[in-house]
């Protein structure tokens, strides 16, 4: 029961943040919330006599995904979470497309990888709980014939400059809604899936339908066009049994105390911080993403705090001599809820590092990886990018 109240409260601070956010180019919805208020006993969408499977996946939904996918998972709580229960994505999205995009992430987004395979939180079997509530939530997959595109790239990247671009972006500049060129999305998302996301959109996100807009040839082509990005997923280094890395909590403990102005009493600029760290200040910097994203890059220095396990903030000294900053990828989140819980231990000096991780790296400040411990055991880690299993389809 002290899980699901934390979870709720840890829910219901997002909530209040997300709406505070302004629209932004029509890409984000202001009422992530959606209808109905959550029910005490039964999490958000589940229904009495739920299996115990569904049941147990909502519940680590709340606890690993809510942040930012929101308590209802209509997506748009942080970031740009996308839906995880839009009609036409139910029916497209395999159990394999689901469960792939848990278990390895979207690296380079604020989707970390949660298998505990890659130094996440989850195995597969909750992995899989999570899957079976989310299918729960909407139409079951339906039987789309597997259908490679045979447009023409060229045509298709006029096709995307015109009606994708304002949204989606391009490779190297962001845009606000998901990544369709991403790897790790591609190398899961069959053609028929991309057609059946283009033709119908996702009813109830920014994402429009182009059935009517486009003629099906233009179609055809922005899928070659996304097809023709797909590069083969970045190798992700395994790990077994991961336990959370210790090390050092301080970061130069003999050096004088940091100063800084904040925004609204709770931001630090990034650039504060690097100059902090270049004049070698005493600091605790706390990475407040799933751990697997710790592994593959944090601040020097940094520990691993999840925003689901706080056992770690107990070592931390709680002294006017020591700052404590917070940091994650999207961009504010995760770390706003580790340092809401630093404020209500009594933590006087605290921070959440206002750019987040990602706008970090991009100014190429400094940034290390971990070498994650020795497999134990003699089973060898599964192979990282696994040959897909085909689209399944119900007969
Ligand atoms: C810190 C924020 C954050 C958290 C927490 C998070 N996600 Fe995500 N998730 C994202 C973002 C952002 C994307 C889109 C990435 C991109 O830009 O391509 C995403 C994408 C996904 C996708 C791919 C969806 C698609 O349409 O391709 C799935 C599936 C998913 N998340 C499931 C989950 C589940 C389940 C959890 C909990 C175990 C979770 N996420 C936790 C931010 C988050
Ligand atoms: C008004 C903004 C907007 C425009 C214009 C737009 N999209 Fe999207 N698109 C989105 C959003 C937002 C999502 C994620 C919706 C969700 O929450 O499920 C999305 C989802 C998608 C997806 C599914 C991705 C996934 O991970 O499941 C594909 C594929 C896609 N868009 C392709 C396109 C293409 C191709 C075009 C141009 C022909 C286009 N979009 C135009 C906003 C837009």
């Amino acid at each position: 029961m002290a899980f699901a109240l934390s979870s709720w409260r840890v829910a219901a601070v997002f909530l209040l943040a997300a709406l505070a956010q302004p629209l932004v180019q029509g890409c984000k919805r202001s009422d992530p919330g959606g209808q109905g208020k959550p029910s005490a006993e039964l999490p958000y969408g589940v229904h009495p006599g739920a299996s115990p499977q569904v049941i147990a996946g909502a519940q680590a939904y709340l606890k690993y995904c809510a942040l930012c996918h929101g308590v209802d998972a209509r997506g748009y709580a942080a970031d740009n979470a996308p839906s995880l229960v839009s009609t036409t994505f139910l029916e497209s999205a395999s159990d394999n497309f689901l469960s792939r995009g848990i278990r390895e992430g979207r690296q380079g987004t604020a989707m970390a990888a949660y298998s505990r395979q890659f130094g996440g939180p989850l195995d597969d079997k909750e992995i899989a709980s999570i899957v079976a509530f989310l299918r729960s939530r909407g139409p079951a997959q339906a039987r789309i014939p597997a259908r490679p595109s045979t447009g023409n790239p060229a045509h298709g990247q006029e096709v995307y400059d015109r009606h994708c671009v304002s949204c989606h972006g391009t490779k190297t500049q962001r845009g606000l809604a998901v990544q369709p060129w991403h790897p790790t999305f591609l190398a899961a998302a069959p053609d028929e899936f991309l057609r059946h996301a283009i033709t119908l959109g996702r009813p109830g996100t920014p994402m429009p339908a182009f059935i009517g807009a486009l003629q099906p040839g233009e179609i055809e082509d922005v899928i070659a066009l996304l097809r023709s990005w797909g590069t083969p997923p970045p190798a992700r280094p395994a790990i077994q049994h991961p336990e959370l890395p210790k090390g050092p909590v301080l970061i130069n403990p003999s050096g004088g105390a940091a100063s800084f102005t904040l925004r609204d009493g709770r931001y630090v600029p990034a650039e504060q911080v690097k100059k902090a760290l270049d004049a070698k200040k005493r600091l605790v910097i706390v990475d407040a993403r799933a751990t697997s994203d710790w592994y593959q890059a944090h601040i020097p220095g940094s520990i691993s705090v999840p925003y689901y396990g706080f056992s770690r903030l107990d070592e931390i000294p709680n002294d006017a001599q020591t700052w404590v900053l917070a940091y994650c990828a999207c961009p504010h989140h995760a770390s706003g809820v580790v340092v809401d819980e630093l404020r209500r231990r009594g933590f006087k000096n605290t921070a959440v590092i206002d750019e987040g991780i990602l706008e970090w790296q991009k100014r190429k400040y400094p940034i290390e990886s971990a070498t994650p411990p020795a497999p134990s055991g003699s089973a060898p880690a599964p192979a990282l990018s696994a040959p897909l299993v085909p689209l399944r389809l119900p007969r």
